[in-house]
């Protein structure tokens, strides 16, 4: 990686970085654990955790990354040298490296469904189906290893041409007009929920804070999801801002991406559960809900196959965008130590490859990285990241990077950093344990 390229300014920043946030994530996960863990009062949880944890997080991710200039591993042991304590807080990033990996594992198979779907909206396969037909479908991809297979393969296959390609042009450039084209096509989709769909009952359920349908285990999913879904933790945005341009605002920045990732994710929210409601379907359905709720809409639709083609592909897309910041924190480590790029990244993504088969034959390998990357690993690798900004790195070194100035804006962030959001962390893992 070479210290002085830069993305094309901040929009160019915010795009790569939006694409990072904002893919399965927010399309297909979001709205499913809502689904399963009951509603409002969980989406409530979820969004004060962007808020009060993830924000604060993101905003040292790319400080740390900035100042670094180079992958998660060395710009934190070299700023951990440079504040005269320990290398060693380049572990986090090993550990985030790691973690990509374990995500991409479960990410490109449920990103081979989509692929699949957009050939079935091609072959006009749901058209027109009754809401039956189209659950049934959903089944019988899953009961299909060959056919996930293929599909899984070709994504992981995409993923790795991009990353050994590098990543500032080419990416840079497609988000650029692939976003703005997906939300349009939520929006459209939310149209047709409000439209066709009962959309009383699906705000009702998304905003109705029931609090006793939040367990502990609501909780640390709402968190970790917070984290998933703005992809921190595990270094991808602390890789991508070793490529922030210098003097521009991070904080302002984040909040962008931030606000951009959630009101993508209760698009996506508000574009289902009408269509779950007024289709006798369970909004607890789990992983296949976005692959039956989107099909019913479209095969009713006027124009449902070109519109269902579209949107698949733009949600593979979404993934795509998504993927290669999985991939990228680990090949950028690599190059270090001068391992060429082409190389680094075909045998990570590789490695990816093989745990994704894994989840294609084993459910519960599946379930158990999903669970262990998002509710572990990443909550730990932000909680790691805001205490070494917070409170290993000096107060004057943080100010100078961060470049918020030292007023209020400042003030608030360095306490939310130090104080609320590791102790937040710690309070959610305790409550999770059961040991409070
Ligand atoms: N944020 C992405 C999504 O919501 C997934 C993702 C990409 C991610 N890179 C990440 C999650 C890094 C955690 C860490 O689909």
């Amino acid at each position: 990686m070479s210290t002085n390229v830069t993305w094309k300014g901040r929009w160019t920043f915010i795009l790569a970085a939006t694409g990072s946030a904002v893919g399965l994530g927010n399309i297909w996960k979001f709205p499913y654990i809502t689904g399963e863990y009951g509603g409002g009062a969980f989406v409530l949880v979820y969004l004060a955790c962007i808020l009060l944890i993830g924000i604060p997080v993101m905003i040292a991710e790319i400080m740390v990354g900035r100042a670094g200039r180079s992958d998660p591993v060395h710009s934190m042991s070299k700023m951990g040298k440079a504040a005269g304590r320990s290398a060693n807080w380049g572990a986090v990033g090993a550990i985030g490296i790691l973690a990509g990996l374990m995500i991409m594992m479960f990410y490109s198979v449920v990103a081979g469904w989509a692929l699949d779907y957009v050939a079935q909206s091609i072959s006009g396969n749901y058209h027109q189906a009754t809401t039956a037909t189209i659950e049934q479908n959903f089944s019988l991809l899953l009961s299909d290893p060959s056919e996930q297979l293929i599909w899984h393969s070709m994504f992981c296959l995409i993923t790795a041409s991009i990353v050994a390609g590098g990543v500032t042009n080419g990416i840079g450039k497609s988000v650029d007009i692939l976003m703005p084209i997906l939300f349009g096509c939520l929006l459209l989709l939310l149209g047709y929920s409000w439209l066709n769909g009962d959309f009383s009952a699906g705000l009702h359920f998304m905003f109705d804070t029931d609090f006793s349908k939040l367990n502990s285990e609501a909780i640390i999913v709402a968190m970790g999801h917070a984290f998933f879904t703005l992809s921190l933790g595990m270094g991808a945005i602390m890789a991508y801002g070793a490529y922030f341009p210098g003097k521009t605002s991070i904080g302002k920045t984040v909040l962008t991406i931030a606000i951009l990732d959630t009101v993508i994710a209760l698009v996506a929210g508000m574009a289902m559960f009408p269509l779950v409601f007024a289709n006798g379907l369970t909004p607890s359905q789990g992983p296949g809900l976005m692959f039956v709720t989107l099909p019913i809409a479209f095969s009713t639709m006027n124009g449902g196959q070109f519109f269902g083609t579209i949107f698949f592909a733009l949600v593979s897309i979404a993934a795509l965008s998504s993927s290669i910041s999985l991939i990228e924190p680990g090949v950028a480590w690599l190059e270090k130590y001068g391992v060429k790029r082409p190389l680094s990244t075909f045998s990570l993504t590789g490695v990816a490859w093989l745990g994704g088969i894994a989840c294609i034959y084993y459910g519960e390998v599946f379930d158990a990285l999903d669970y262990i990357t998002a509710n572990i690993m990443l909550p730990l690798g932000g909680l790691l990241i805001a205490v070494f900004v917070g409170r290993i790195l000096s107060r004057s070194t943080v100010a100078q990077e961060v470049g918020m100035g030292t007023g209020a804006l400042f003030k608030s962030w360095w306490f939310v950093l130090r104080y609320l959001a590791p102790i937040g962390i710690i309070l959610i893992f305790l409550n999770s344990l059961k040991l409070i």
